[in-house]
């Protein structure tokens, strides 16, 4: 790895928090999904998005020869959806699968993408995978965010509804 270590690599970039979101597809068997944490917006005309998977990742796989796929931004109550999705299977499910032009979305979440794979780029043992927003919505309020920071669940230190209220301590410059 050229002299960069793993177990370093991993260290350092758990102090990068994030939100956590679950990349939902229409599965062989029902809906099924993954849970990622490298969402990141990438045009807004075209609309675009992308998130990395892990060149063995079955959602991705799946993507590539359905051609559609949701991005879903969890909130803070739905840390089982992301256990989940990441490898660590609940006997009961406890979310409520919802459908749009046959695919699927997870009800309660902050935010969901519905887009169109368009494209997908080589990134070493990961693929960088982009969509097309093709539609989105979300409750008018968000919840409290679920947040991944130092390789556990986090949140951040309001309830629901009031995180349109948190004091800004400057304008919203960026908005990307
Ligand atoms: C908070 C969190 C973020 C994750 N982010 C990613 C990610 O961005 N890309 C990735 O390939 N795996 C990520 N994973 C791991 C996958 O969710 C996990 O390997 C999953 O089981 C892959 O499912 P699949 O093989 O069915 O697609 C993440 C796991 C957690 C808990």
């Amino acid at each position: 790895m050229n002299g960069i270590k793993a177990e370093d690599f991993r260290k350092l970039f758990r102090r990068l928090t994030t939100g956590v979101t679950l990349i939902a597809v229409d599965g062989e068997n029902g809906p099924a999904g993954m849970t990622v944490n490298s969402l990141t917006p990438v045009s807004l005309d075209p609309p675009l998005l992308l998130f990395c998977a892990s060149a063995s990742s079955a959602t991705a796989k799946r993507i590539a020869t359905i051609g559609a796929f949701s991005v879903n931004i969890l909130a803070g109550h739905q840390q089982d959806v992301s256990m989940h999705h990441a490898g660590r299977p609940l006997a009961t499910p406890t979310w409520c699968w919802r459908e749009s032009h046959g695919v699927p979305w997870i009800d309660g979440a902050n935010a969901v993408f519905r887009c169109r794979f368009v494209e997908e780029y080589p990134g070493g043992d990961h693929r960088i995978l982009i969509g097309q927003i093709e539609e989105m919505f979300g409750p008018e309020t968000a919840a409290t965010p679920l947040l991944y920071h130092g390789g556990q669940y986090a949140r951040l230190p309001y309830e629901d509804g009031d995180v349109a209220n948190v004091p800004r301590t400057e304008d919203l410059w960026w908005t990307g």
